[in-house]
């Protein structure tokens, strides 16, 4: 077997892990799904979520990754065959979230060249949606929009030209893509909470609202945001994970990473909600109002905003959208290089060949959400892969470490690198309390779903929205069926 590449430097592992973390989903899907969600309701079960199925599952990924040094079909094959169609189904979900993300990232390109004339004006909600020529429904794709189309082939000859160079080159990216970001919505934050009226959306974002926790819908959004925004039940981390060296400290990883990406979700919120609060102001309309008509298109309707009341408006906005873009970017090349690592440890084939198995019909797929029509596909998709996708490939992770292959070796293996030990609390999460809560958020939610179909779309586009559910499963089982090289059965313990 080929000696597998590694992390050029220690701290490369970790930042590419927040670079992964860290993406669209804290400055673009954490808020909307705030709003989505009524504002105040949302932050309890998010910090829920993330201790009992975050942190839990994050050290589980990593301990799989590391110890059998894998992408993760091959290395949850390592550990008992019959369970490599786990690791496909994570990669398979993944690459539904692959087909789309690049096309956010394609807006936020578009938006990198309206800063540079502060094209949108004051009114940014009509500018959202009129660069986007939305249509009437999902029934009505309309053409393919062309700003969008050009950026969405940028970014993708970007992510290709990244994932080429290999692990080591991703080690040096990273640094930049994860620390930049943090400054600038700091900027943003402050602005934004010294704004007239941002007091309100303040309260709205942060005044817990414990009614709501009782709709378990807000659990089921806040569940599968912590799996979005750490990259988790996707395989990214068991991929990254095989890269480190051998003796590699993961459970302080775990626990930096988690959290600094919460922290940068929440600020991201800091920043939307005062402003929200602003604009609310300014229309003299409810905060709740404002907040909940953005829909998914929210951080593009309220960042430009703020940024057109900061000193120097456009080349704020410029370095503003210059970031988000980078901050995407980490975390598109993580998804496709987990597939990538995937396809490469299977069939033991080249990394440009790999490639190309994955980005193309990623890249011919995801002109769906590049028409018109394509910003109702991508809420349909958003939400099902999210939200019944990721929540049963965790499930099905927690079946396979806690009740198969027993959490109590992963820990063994953490512990043994480790100065942070992880105590039996992880095994008790892995066999009952994380499978106990996704079961639970699983079966009510498909009750809710069935009852009253989300966000008002036809029946049958939301029939597409469960076939894709159905179908991942049946791909990876597919998938795992497959003959695999030989080179991908040899275990080899020592490598670094
Ligand atoms: N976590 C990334 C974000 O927040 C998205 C992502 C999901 C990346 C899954 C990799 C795997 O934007």
């Amino acid at each position: 077997m080929k000696k597998r590449e590694n992390w050029s430097w220690r701290g490369a592992f970790v930042f590419a892990v927040l670079g992964s973390a860290v993406g669209l989903g804290n400055a673009w899907r954490f808020p909307y799904m705030v709003a989505q969600n009524g504002g105040g309701a949302f932050l309890i079960p998010y910090i829920f979520a993330l201790l009992t199925a975050g942190i839990p599952l994050m050290m589980l990924e990593f301990g799989i990754g590391h110890k059998f040094l894998g992408a993760p079909p091959i290395a949850y094959r390592r550990a008992n065959k019959k369970l490599e169609m786990v690791g496909w189904w994570g990669n398979a979900a993944s690459f539904v979230i692959i087909t789309y993300y690049g096309v956010v990232l394609a807006w936020a390109i578009n938006y990198l060249v309206h800063a540079l004339t502060l094209a949108w004006g004051d009114d940014t909600t009509g500018f959202f949606l009129n660069f986007l020529r939305v249509s009437e429904g999902p029934h009505i794709l309309g053409g393919l929009n062309v700003p969008v189309l050009i950026a969405f082939v940028i970014g993708w000859i970007m992510v290709i030209a990244i994932i080429r160079s290999g692990v080591t080159g991703l080690g040096k990216v990273v640094v930049f893509t994860a620390i930049a970001p943090v400054i600038l919505l700091i900027i943003l934050s402050i602005r934004g909470i010294t704004l007239e009226g941002a007091l309100a959306g303040l309260d709205y974002y942060l005044s817990p609202n414990f009614a709501a926790l009782a709709d378990l819908t807000v659990w089921r959004d806040a569940y599968s945001q912590v799996f979005f925004s750490l990259s988790l039940g996707m395989g990214v981390l068991i991929a990254y994970a095989s890269y480190l060296p051998r003796d590699a400290e993961l459970s302080n990883n775990v626990f930096i990473a988690s959290l600094a990406d919460a922290g940068i979700a929440f600020l991201a919120g800091l920043a939307i909600f005062s402003t929200v609060g602003y604009m609310a102001a300014q229309q003299g309309a409810a905060v709740a109002d404002v907040a909940g008509s953005g829909g998914i298109g929210l951080a593009f309707m309220v960042f430009p905003q703020v940024i057109n009341l900061l000193p120097g408006a456009a080349a704020f906005g410029v370095i503003f959208f210059l970031l988000l873009i980078t901050l995407a970017i980490d975390s598109q090349f993580s998804l496709v290089e987990g597939c990538v690592g995937a396809v490469m440890d299977k069939w033991n084939l080249s990394r440009g060949t790999a490639l190309a198995i994955v980005s193309l019909p990623g890249f011919l797929i995801g002109l769906v959400f590049v028409t018109n029509g394509g910003l109702h596909w991508l809420d349909i998709v958003d939400k099902f892969v999210n939200g019944y996708g990721l929540i049963v490939v965790g499930l099905v992770e927690c079946i396979a470490i806690g009740w198969i292959i027993g959490p109590q070796k992963i820990r063994d293996h953490v512990n043994g690198l480790s100065e942070i030990k992880v105590g039996k609390w992880f095994d008790f999460c892995v066999k009952y309390l994380t499978p106990a809560a996704l079961i639970f958020i699983l079966v009510f939610n498909l009750i809710i779903d069935i009852k009253e179909p989300y966000g008002g779309y036809p029946q049958w586009a939301l029939n597409v929205g469960w076939a894709m559910v159905i179908l991942l499963p049946i791909v990876a089982f597919i998938f795992s069926k497959l003959k695999t090289a030989k080179e991908a059965d040899e275990f080899v313990e020592e490598q670094s």
